[in-house]
């Protein structure tokens, strides 16, 4: 019961692909902004030793006392990590390279998959929405967002091979559904880097179309180079580039995830 009076407020979507360098940072991070803007409640907690999250938002990691790594080492509540990211509704749990050490010392930790879910069961009921934002593998990393998440996003990168991995994320996420968490599912999966100029990115389009007919959000994301330019300038692309078709695509990617969101809520 209790369950389900959560799942009514609060959204909890990993961004997860144990491909490098998809774009799951990008669409964290600018999603979590475009929901901030509409006045919603939005936590990112950055679930990566690279903290890429965490200076995408322009937050300095050299400065950072307390992090993710702290709160799932139950060494610090979440309220000791969570800062404001300086917008409007969009706060930040954020990361160090420290996070890589909680894969090692968790080895022989008892309910050592469920360590986020319980911190952030304390805290989630204050967000709309809680994004999770997972490293680049299965690993115990990612295993802790999954249990913690009720949904999934899955950013893939148009190009070759971008199928490549997806049947073991599929497995690994039906696995946690039907031994761990089973109210976690696939929100959506997102193209990322689409360039209509090239074929191969509209046939990758129609692969995934054909393999996720369902689940295949409408709004492609494009290559752009002002999306790459702006995490280096701790800036969403709303704030560096507001004008730019990328700053638009995540402007729709949101309005399109509220909608899946909503609809399976009310189905
Ligand atoms: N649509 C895009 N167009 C151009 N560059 C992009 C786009 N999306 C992301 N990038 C750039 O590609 C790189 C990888 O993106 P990002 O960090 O979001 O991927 P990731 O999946 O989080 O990577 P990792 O697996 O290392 O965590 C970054 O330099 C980012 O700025
Ligand atoms: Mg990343």
């Amino acid at each position: 019961m209790k369950q389900e009076a959560r799942d009514a407020h609060t959204r909890v979507v990993a961004f997860a692909n144990q491909k490098g360098g998809v774009g799951k940072t990008t669409t964290a991070v600018n999603l979590g902004g475009e929901f901030a803007l509409r006045g919603l409640r939005v936590l990112l907690v950055d679930c990566d030793p690279q903290g890429n999250a965490t200076t995408s938002l322009g937050i300095t990691k050299r400065d950072l006392t307390t992090t993710t790594y702290d709160v799932i080492m139950g060494m610090a509540e979440p309220d000791q990590a969570i800062r404001s990211t300086g917008r409007n509704g969009y706060d930040l749990m954020p990361a160090s390279e420290h996070l890589a050490g909680a894969m090692i010392e968790l080895t022989a930790v008892e309910r050592r998959e469920w360590r986020l879910a319980e911190a952030l069961g304390k805290i989630e009921t204050r967000y709309d929405w809680v994004l999770l934002d997972c490293p680049p593998s299965l690993g115990l990393l990612t295993l802790n967002a999954l249990c913690a998440a009720s949904g999934v996003l899955i950013p893939l990168q148009c190009e070759f091979l971008a199928l490549e991995g997806l049947a073991q994320l599929k497995g690994t996420i039906d696995r946690i559904h039907d031994h761990l968490n089973a109210r976690l599912t696939i929100v959506g999966v997102v193209m990322t880097m689409y360039d209509g100029r090239t074929n191969l990115a509209q046939q990758v389009v129609e692969e995934v179309r054909r393999y996720f007919p369902q689940r295949i959000c409408n709004i492609l994301i494009p290559r752009s180079v002002r999306l790459s330019e702006a995490p280096s300038y701790g800036q969403l692309i709303a704030e560096y580039d507001p004008q730019s078709r990328a700053a638009q695509a995540y402007a729709a990617l949101a309005e399109e995830v509220l909608g899946r969101v909503e609809r399976r809520v009310a189905a």
